[in-house]
C-alpha cells in the first residue's frame, strides 16, 4: 500500500505538479522573505494592503489584550464574542442586504452554506470554472451537479430548460471574480434566470476588491471572504433575512467548529470599516491596468491578471526566472486549472509602486519573448 503513495508522488514530479511549501514571511504590504532574500510579492491575495495596515493590527492586539487569543468554543456555544454581530452588520450594510453570517474561512463558507442551502433530489447549475471549495460544498450537498461553459449564459438557460423541473431546490453558483482568470462574472443575467426558474444564486464574492454595492435580491446570496482583500480571515454569506437565518441554524460548518479568534474579528472590522470610508480598491485596479498597458494586454476586469503559457514546466521555468530577478508571482498548474493551461497568475495591490509594475513588465516581456 506504501508503494501507491510514493508512486503518485513520483507521478506528481514527473508531470511538474509536485508542490512543495517555502517558508514565506511578510515583511510589509507587498513585500515577502525567504530565508536571506526579500522579494516584491506579485501573488498575494491582499489587494489592499490591509493585513499589514497599522490600525488593522492595533485592533487586534488591543483583542486579544482584552479577550485572549482563542474562542474556546463554537459560537454556538460560549465563542460567540460581540464582535461578530458587529462583523455581520457592517458587511450586510456593506453588500446592501438585510443581513449576514460569518464562517471560519471562505472554504468553510462554501462546504457549509452550499449542503445546508440544497440535498438530494435539488439541482446545482454551476459556472465550470467555480473555485475547488464550491465544487466540494456541492458534492458534499448530495444534490445533482451540472456545470455550464464559463459565462456562458445560454448554456445555463439550456441546463434549467431541460433540468429544473426533475428537481425540487435548485441552486446557481458563479463567481463575481474568477480567481485563476480574473474575469467577472455574469451576475445580473444569472440573477434573471435564478428568478424565472425558481432558484438561488450563489455568487463567490471572494476575490472583490469591495468597490461596488451588491444589489439586494431576495434570490441572490452572496458568499465571500475576509481573507483576502480584507486581509485577515474568515467567510460571510449575505442576504436575505430569512435565508441567513436559515444558514445560522443548518450550515454544519458554522456549528460544528470552534469561532473565529476575537482578534480576527477585531481586525476584520477595522478592515471593513476602512474600506467603507476609503475607495482602495481602485488603485489595485489601477495598478492591474498600467501592468496590461506596459504588456499589450486587454484592460484587465479585476486586480488578478493571467498570462496563459500552456505547459507547466513552462510556467514554473517564467515564475523562477521572475524571481531570481526579486519578484514573485504564481505559476499555476492543474488542477487548479485545465491541463495544458498552466499561467502565470498575477496579483496587484493598492500598495504596489508605479515604479515595482514596470519592473515586472520589464522582466516578464522579456522572458515571455525567449519562450515565445
Ligand atoms: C473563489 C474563491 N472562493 C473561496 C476561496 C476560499 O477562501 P479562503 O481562503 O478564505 O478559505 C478562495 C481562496 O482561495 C477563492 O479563490
Amino acid at each position: 500500500m506504501k508503494n501507491f503513495y510514493s508512486t503518485a508522488l513520483q507521478n506528481q514530479k514527473e508531470k511538474n505538479l509536485y508542490r512543495s511549501l517555502t517558508s514565506s514571511d511578510a515583511t510589509a504590504a507587498t513585500t515577502i522573505r525567504r530565508g536571506k532574500k526579500n522579494f516584491i510579492s506579485f501573488c498575494c491575495n491582499d489587494y489592499l494592503g490591509l493585513s499589514q495596515n497599522a490600525q488593522v493590527k492595533k485592533s487586534a492586539i488591543a483583542a486579544i489584550e482584552k479577550f485572549g487569543v482563542g474562542a474556546r468554543a463554537s459560537r454556538y456555544v460560549t465563542g460567540n464574542n460581540a464582535l461578530y454581530e458587529k462583523v455581520e452588520k457592517q458587511i450586510a450594510k456593506m453588500k446592501n442586504c438585510e443581513d449576514a453570517i460569518v464562517f471560519t474561512s471562505g472554504y468553510a463558507t462554501a462546504i457549509g452554506a452550499i449542503p445546508a442551502l440544497v440535498c438530494e433530489g435539488d439541482l446545482i447549475v454551476a459556472d465550470r470554472l467555480i473555485h475547488s471549495s464550491a465544487i466540494d460544498g456541492s458534492k458534499l450537498s448530495g444534490a445533482r451537479l451540472m456545470r455550464f461553459q464559463h459565462n456562458d449564459i445560454a448554456h445555463a438557460k439550456k441546463i434549467l430548460e431541460e433540468n429544473r423541473k426533475q428537481f425540487k431546490k435548485c441552486l446557481i453558483v458563479t463567481e463575481t471574480v474568477f480567481s485563476m482568470d480574473g474575469d467577472v462574472g455574469e451576475i445580473s443575467e444569472l440573477l434573471k434566470l435564478a428568478k424565472k426558474f425558481d432558484a438561488i444564486l450563489l455568487s463567490d464574492a471572494a476575490h472583490d476588491l469591495f468597490l461596488s454595492k451588491n444589489f439586494s435580491d431576495q434570490n441572490h446570496l452572496q458568499m465571500g471572504t475576509f481573507s483576502k482583500a480584507i486581509g485577515a480571515l474568515g467567510g460571510y454569506v449575505a442576504g436575505d433575512k430569512r435565508l441567513i437565518d436559515y444558514l445560522r441554524n443548518f450550515a454544519k460548518s458554522a456549528i460544528y467548529s470552534t469561532a473565529l479568534p476575537p482578534a480576527i474579528l477585531a481586525a476584520v472590522l477595522t478592515s471593513l470599516k476602512i474600506i467603507s470610508k476609503k475607495n482602495l480598491g481602485a488603485k489595485a485596479l489601477k495598478n492591474a491596468q498600467y501592468f496590461c498597458e506596459l504588456m499589450g494586454l486587454e484592460k484587465p476586469q479585476s486586480a488578478i491578471v493571467v498570462l496563459i503559457v500552456g505547459e507547466n514546466k513552462k510556467a514554473l521555468e517564467i515564475a523562477k526566472k521572475v524571481s531570481e530577478k526579486g519578484m514573485l508571482i504564481s505559476a499555476i498548474r492543474p488542477p487548479t486549472v485545465e491541463v495544458g493551461k498552466a499561467r502565470l497568475r498575477i496579483t496587484f495591490s493598492s500598495e504596489h509602486q508605479k515604479n515595482q509594475v514596470k519592473k515586472l513588465a520589464e522582466i516578464l516581456n522579456f522572458e515571455l519573448k525567449k519562450i515565445s
